[in-house]
């Protein structure tokens, strides 16, 4: 899908479709919404007397204007309360349509992107295509199909603000490269772990870090024990698959400063929950486990193509899951790669287990900041749902800007305490620490647990149980897999970048 500047007046415009957000406070003496009219021949008058106009956030009316018209359809989409727009209702809104083009397979559109609150035109134009990019992803890869996915060619944007051609073709690339990121994390995350191994995780990672010039390196058994990451093999050695740590790293050109941001993920490809298996219902989203380590893999991606001026680092710690006769078992004692000792109380918990060796990797490298991906736990959904990611750490003043860097890129998250209370929760009476930490607040005391392997290193937690995966259809993005997290990353790291 090409995204465009359109310049003409709305007089002018000439297209199949034109998409036109719609307040609820909008009537005819609004000189837009009188000018629609016409174009309309007064459908739009007979939707308003008969408060027929769908005005709630991605309600959508649909009308055909007719064959000799400039335009021949009007997608009207509901937009709130006008003094409420973001740029990333603006997207989503924009996503919304695309999807229903899409059902209707439309080719392409010119989009009205009203702007009551005066925001930023080139903000307004990043978060449009990053949302419209993302809203055609389907999970349709392994099935048959009759004919090619119907593709959208083209959407105009028209600006009631002016905004300068460089200016917003900036905005574009920037939005394109985020969200081919963020649907590169999404392939990797709706592979069954039939095809997405660990290897192969790191294979496709080593690929994209050869095509796009990233520092990578695959870790495997063998260098994994030479180093001591107990922690790691403990839990893939119940498979037959073998681990592998996958280091990518993006240098900067121009950093004066070498200690990078390290980004680490989760990267379980199947968990089954080992020799404490879980239960058949659901077992099969457990090929999921693995976003965290995606959304690493795909921001790295997006960096090494946005070029900012701050090293970053991304470690993604993979491994199966699996009960076997070789698998481990509760109540063993594993020693982790800092050298403290682990009592394995759940076998189930091993996303902490195997980050363990992935932060302390990480810290060894001398990062200014650590930030951890990891569907970690149920807990968090519990606490949660589907719709914000846990956000724990050591360091406000990082996580203020996550939570900023959030806010900017449409992913919702919210911040759990890490307070001492939660510390002597995992305290074991064998080891230096235990994996598990008892039935009460289960987010937070995973959280617990990854921090004793981060040293004194500022360091957050994202705990994307809930949001790396939909199990609904939302109106701006198919159900499946979201790459949550990827656009946060991103946002994070540009805006470090800045102040460098
Ligand atoms: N991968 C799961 C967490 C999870 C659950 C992710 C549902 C996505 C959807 C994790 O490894 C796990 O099994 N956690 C256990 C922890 C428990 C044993 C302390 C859980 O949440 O039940
Ligand atoms: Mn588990
Ligand atoms: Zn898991």
């Amino acid at each position: 899908m090409k995204i465009e500047l359109e310049i003409n007046s709305l007089a002018e415009i000439k297209s199949e479709v034109l998409i036109v957000p719609i307040f609820q406070e909008d009537n005819l003496s609004h000189p837009l919404l009188a000018e629609l009219n016409q174009l309309s021949n007064g459908v739009l008058a007979l939707l308003l007397e008969s408060g027929e106009l769908k005005t709630k956030k991605t309600e959508i009316s649909y009308l055909y204007i007719g064959k000799q018209a400039n335009i021949s359809r009007l997608i009207l989409v509901g937009a709130g309360e006008s003094a409420k727009v973001t740029s990333q209702l603006l997207g989503q809104l924009a996503a919304t349509v695309i999807r229903f083009m899409v059902s209707k397979k439309l080719a392409s559109a010119v989009m009205l992107v009203r702007n009551p609150s005066n925001l930023v035109s080139n903000l307004l134009a990043r978060h449009i295509t990053e949302a419209v990019l993302l809203a055609p992803y389907e999970q349709n890869k392994y099935q048959k199909k009759e004919e090619e996915d119907f593709q959208i060619s083209s959407l105009a944007l028209a600006f009631e603000q002016t905004i300068e051609k460089p200016l917003f073709d900036e905005a574009v690339l920037r939005g394109t490269i985020v969200a081919e990121a963020a649907n590169f994390a999404r392939d990797l995350i709706l592979e069954p772990a039939n095809k997405l191994t660990p290897k192969e995780f790191a294979r496709r990672a080593g690929e994209m870090a050869n095509s796009l010039g990233l520092e990578f390196n695959a870790i495997d058994e063998e260098e994994l024990k030479k180093l001591g990451m107990g922690a790691l093999l403990a839990v893939s050695q119940g498979s037959d698959e073998p681990a592998q740590l996958i280091v990518l790293r993006y240098r900067a050109s121009k950093s004066t400063d070498n200690s990078p941001i390290a980004l680490v993920g989760k990267g379980i490809t199947f968990d089954s929950g080992g020799i404490c298996i879980k239960p058949r219902e659901g077992m099969w989203e457990m090929k999921t486990d693995m976003s965290g380590g995606a959304a690493v893999v795909g921001t790295m991606a997006a960096i090494a193509k946005l070029k900012p001026n701050v090293d970053v680092l991304g470690v993604v710690a993979a491994s199966e899951n699996l009960p076997s006769g070789k698998a481990y078992k509760p109540g063993d004692v594993i020693t982790a790669y800092s050298g403290k000792t682990i009592e394995v109380i759940d076998t189930d918990a091993e996303g902490r287990i195997v980050l363990a060796d992935a932060l302390h990797y990480a810290n060894q490298q001398k990062p200014s900041c650590i930030i951890d991906l990891a569907t970690l736990t149920g807990a968090c959904i519990i606490a949660l749902g589907n719709c914000r990611a846990g956000m724990m750490g050591s360091d406000d003043k990082l996580m203020n800007e996550l939570r900023q860097a959030s806010e900017q890129a449409g992913e919702k998250l919210w911040q759990l305490p890490l307070t001492k209370e939660y510390q002597d929760m995992i305290k074991s009476d064998i080891a230096d620490i235990k994996n598990l930490g008892g039935r009460y607040a289960g987010a937070i005391t995973a959280a617990a647990f990854l921090r004793a392997f981060v040293g004194d290193t500022p360091w957050a937690h994202l705990d994307i149980a809930g949001t790396a995966w939909q199990e609904e259809d939302q109106p701006e993005m198919a159900k499946g897999p979201t790459g949550y997290g990827v656009r946060t990353l991103v946002e994070f790291i540009l805006s470090r970048s800045q102040k460098n």
